[in-house]
């Protein structure tokens, strides 16, 4: 421990007040409760905390929360705050909430301590524990207020787990184990999780693939947040009305304003960044949420009216907070970049899936109106970039984007929005060379056939002119990207370097691949305003 002078240690008061510790508000009321009947585990025996992970709250520069799960009921479970000088000063109570696993019937029980009042860019440590059991060490650094420095984050899309559970049904692959270090080493600030997390859902073993997955990124996400959007495979038809409910009692994410949907979509701000995460399955065509073996194994799924096509489910609320948060966000002095991580994409190279209308009808008019500068994604199992786009093509009765500039290297976003599609996390079905057309098109679902909550509804596709595409990699299966944020460069710009990391099949290497610049220039008053006059094309 560092500690300078008398050679005491320092008073429990200076820690707190040296560790910034003070401030900290604890916890909240609970919202979910854990089904009753659960056995506490006795103070001997207790199982450790598992699984643990950090996400960051609506300020990353002074909220965060840390969660982890036990296999089995415990007692006072709890967070120790402190700073690597001075050791843990503060404890905070965690929230439990648990739900039923509808396809086997198992309780799962998680714990959440949310921390507020935190100094910003600053590192802290912690320790995770309840009566009985040894504590889980971990640590994290807060964001940095507005402009005062730089930092990395990472993304990707489309993990799974290391190796089989149960069956075998869900997908598994080293390298969903390999990219863990892999983004641990870039020692990035926040990691971005495009969604398609676990896959549970088409698992026979959902619990056990949660806890794997968990499990897994530990390694890296109980040291720093990884963000997550929902993606279909996030949707575990039985679990809540829209296959949700495992996943928003896994994960502590900021406050959507809505307690149904809460953690489907959110935003929070680091840096000069407003990052926008959402649910696309609210607005995709596609049917993605099926699963034969939940409609064949899941108890009542007839009789309890469960169907996974839920396209619409929000009524518009995600649409509406959607429009809110970019109109917040353009109007904000604070706010240089505008970032929606989602899973489906709205363009796409390959008959994989193929691009989204229903993304491009309800989500492109809004980033195009508010001008939002980038969009990670996955769900395409393969990494692909556009240039910035805005508008659409002239007559297109697709809306295919219109590219704004043609250099690949070097992008402006202030012209338009860049998509990218990092959908090589770890699955087991990485996009086939095969799925790509000679010469070079886009790929688009524009509707589905008949189908129902028991049969899946087939995507109906076209194929399209793909001038919007920038840049794609057919050889490399998996991988991620970073991100290096220059918040304030001289000459007035502000830019992002972004890097993607592949590797092949059963490699632990990730090498760099592919490089580029979004560049923009700050103060973008004068260009809010003409975007704001400016209809769009749509
Ligand atoms: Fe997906
Ligand atoms: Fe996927």
């Amino acid at each position: 421990m560092e500690t300078e002078g008398t050679g005491q240690g320092p008073s429990r008061r200076q820690v707190l007040s040296a560790a910034g510790l003070a401030a900290v508000a604890v916890p909240f009321a609970t919202r979910r409760q854990a089904p009753a009947l659960v056995r506490r585990a006795g103070v001997a025996g207790a199982p450790p905390p598992e699984q643990v992970h950090v996400q960051f709250g609506a300020d990353a520069a002074s909220q965060v929360a840390v969660s982890w799960a036990t296999a089995a009921a415990v007692s006072r479970p709890r967070l120790r705050l402190g700073r690597a000088s001075f050791g843990h000063g503060l404890e905070v109570p965690a929230e439990e909430r648990g739900y039923t696993e509808a396809l086997t019937g198992e309780t799962v029980l998680t714990y959440h301590a949310r921390l507020r009042g935190l100094h910003p860019d600053t590192q802290y440590v912690y320790e995770v524990l309840h009566d009985g059991a040894a504590p889980v060490a971990g640590t994290f650094r807060t964001g940095p207020r507005g402009r005062s420095g730089g930092f990395r984050f990472t993304s990707f899309g489309d993990q799974a787990i290391p190796a089989a559970v149960g069956l075998g049904l869900g997908p598994w692959t080293p390298n969903a184990g390999f990219i863990v270090p892999a983004v641990e080493r870039l020692d990035p600030l926040f990691h971005l999780f495009n969604g398609d997390l676990s896959y549970a859902n088409v698992s026979d073993a959902p619990v056990a693939t949660w806890t794997s997955f968990f499990n897994n990124n530990t390694r890296s996400a109980a040291n720093r947040p990884w963000m997550p959007a929902a993606g279909n495979h996030e949707n575990e038809v039985g679990n809540g009305p829209q296959g949700y409910l495992s996943y928003q009692t896994r994960f502590e994410l900021p406050d959507n304003g809505s307690d149904e949907f809460r953690g489907n979509w959110y935003a929070f701000t680091v840096g000069t960044i407003r990052v926008i995460s959402l649910n696309n399955d609210d607005v995709c065509l596609q049917d993605g949420g099926f699963s034969a073996f939940r409609r064949d194994n899941v108890p009542g799924y007839t009789a309890n009216g469960d169907n996974p096509y839920i396209i619409g489910y929000s009524s518009g609320e995600q649409q509406r907070f959607l429009e809110r948060e970019l109109a917040r966000a353009r109007r904000s002095d604070e706010i240089d970049w505008i970032i929606v991580c989602m899973h489906q994409v709205a363009m796409s190279s390959a008959h994989f899936n193929g691009g989204d209308l229903g993304i491009r009808e309800n989500w492109l008019p809004l980033f195009d109106r508010y001008g939002v500068d980038l969009v990670v994604a996955g769900h395409e199992h393969h990494f692909e970039r556009s240039f910035p786009v805005r508008g659409v093509l002239p007559g297109s009765t697709l809306l295919t984007p219109a590219p704004q500039g043609t250099d690949a290297s070097l992008m402006d976003t202030s012209t338009g929005t860049v998509h990218m599609i990092i959908g090589g996390g770890g699955h087991s079905t990485p996009t086939p060379v095969s799925d790509f057309d000679t010469p070079h098109d886009g790929v688009l679902i524009t509707s589905v056939g008949p189908g129902s909550a028991q049969v899946q509804h087939p995507a109906i596709t076209t194929t399209e002119p793909a001038p919007w595409s920038a840049y794609r990699d057919l050889q490399t299966p998996y991988g991620f990207a970073s991100f290096d944020v220059v918040p304030h460069e001289r000459g007035g710009t502000t830019s992002i370097t972004v890097t993607h990391y592949g590797a092949d099949l059963g490699s632990p290497v990730y090498s760099p691949r592919d490089q580029f610049v979004m560049r923009k220039p700050l103060g973008m008053d004068r260009q809010r305003d003409q975007l704001a006059g400016t209809a769009t094309t749509r």
